[in-house]
């Protein structure tokens, strides 16, 4: 019918998303991922990342449309993330969109990569509550957002002043000898682990750290005192219990975000939570905000696991609301822009 169909690009770290959707229905989700590739140098290598995009852009176009049923001449608009992201890694993505948009003649959209992680969450649960309190939570971010409307109005309530909730699992991963990314290996180790055995620190939540960065996470400091707490075990010649280790840091990690989370809601009167990023899709972290949420009267989304980490679904989700919205399109000298605000 009416309804615009929109393809996404997605290219901003490890991930070649290409998402096609109509209105707020998700047609398809095609991804290549070049996390092996990175694997063995225990984090994202932004070279090897932007080639691998490169490789992996026109096979999973091709793969998104015909899997859609859907023709390029149909598309209404293009969308792409446009930052912030690696920038060798968003030019891929941002060239291809640009290219596709002048060939097909149709309207560009560039898009903010963190407004998209909460955008994405209406193709699996419908139009987004306005306002809706975010939380998204990657490798590369932890940020609270408060998102009056998500194609134009995303602000930023506070953000980590180290490192992301999701560097932090795969740094603790490091630490414990599991693979990269760790976060998946460390929710499966704690799954068997005892979440009280060691009384890790919740960073920037009292005393003038709280007063000073309400809705700021710090988590560097967390991660020192896994690798001290592991080394001491080592020193002493003792096994280290990986499973209450990675039990106990989850909880840590866990107790403060979704402490936080709830307390921006409230104190800006949002009965709506979301939680976004490739760390949303950890049990612990889903179980807890759920309870809480549920204590405090809060109605909780999460998008599925495979909507939480990096796609191009949620380019195209965006794209979409940009176009039902009437948001103007972007001309040709959209840039892109590592270190985009929301
Ligand atoms: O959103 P994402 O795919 O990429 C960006 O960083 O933008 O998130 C990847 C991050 C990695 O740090 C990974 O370890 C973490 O999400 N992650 C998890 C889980 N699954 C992925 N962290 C904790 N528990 C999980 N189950
Ligand atoms: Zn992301």
């Amino acid at each position: 019918a009416d309804l615009p169909l929109v393809l996404g690009l997605e290219t901003s770290c490890d991930e070649t998303g290409v998402g096609i959707v109509r209105g707020e229905e998700l047609l398809v989700d095609a991804i290549a991922s070049s996390v092996d590739e990175h694997a063995r140098f225990g984090g994202v290598v932004p070279e090897v990342a932007s080639r691998a995009h490169l490789e992996a852009m026109v096979p999973t176009l091709e793969r998104a449309t015909r899997e859609a049923g859907v023709r390029l001449d149909d598309l209404d608009a293009i969308a792409v993330t446009s930052g912030p992201g690696l920038a060798g890694a968003l030019m891929v993505g941002v060239a291809a969109a640009k290219a596709l948009a002048v060939a097909l003649g149709k309207p560009l959209y560039g898009v903010n990569h963190l407004a998209s992680h909460v955008a994405v969450d209406i193709v699996e649960h419908g139009p987004l509550p306005e306002p809706t309190l975010a939380m998204l939570v990657s490798g590369g971010h932890s940020s609270l957002l408060l998102v009056p409307d998500v194609t134009h109005d995303v602000r930023s309530l506070g953000s980590t002043i180290d490192d992301a909730a999701g560097e932090a699992f795969d740094k603790v991963a490091r630490v414990l000898g599991l693979p990269f990314p760790g976060g998946p290996h460390i929710d499966r180790a704690a799954r068997e682990g005892d979440r009280v055995a060691i009384d890790f620190p919740r960073g920037l939540t009292a005393g003038r750290d709280m007063d000073r960065h309400r809705f700021d996470f710090s988590f560097s400091g967390l991660k020192t005192a896994v690798s001290r707490w592991v080394q001491a075990r080592e020193a002493a010649g003792e096994p280290v219990p990986v499973a209450d280790v990675a039990a106990s840091f989850q909880e840590a990690v866990t107790d403060v975000l979704t402490r936080k989370a709830v307390l921006a809601c409230r104190e800006h009167g949002v009965e709506n939570l979301q939680i976004g990023g490739g760390v949303a899709a950890n049990s612990r972290l889903r179980a807890m905000a759920q309870e809480r949420c549920d204590a405090a009267g809060i109605k909780l989304r999460v998008p599925r696991p495979g909507l939480c980490t990096d796609n191009g679904a949620m380019v195209a989700a965006l794209g979409a609301q940009m176009v039902l919205k009437g948001r103007a399109p972007s001309d040709l000298s959209l840039p892109a822009d590592s270190s985009m605000p929301v």
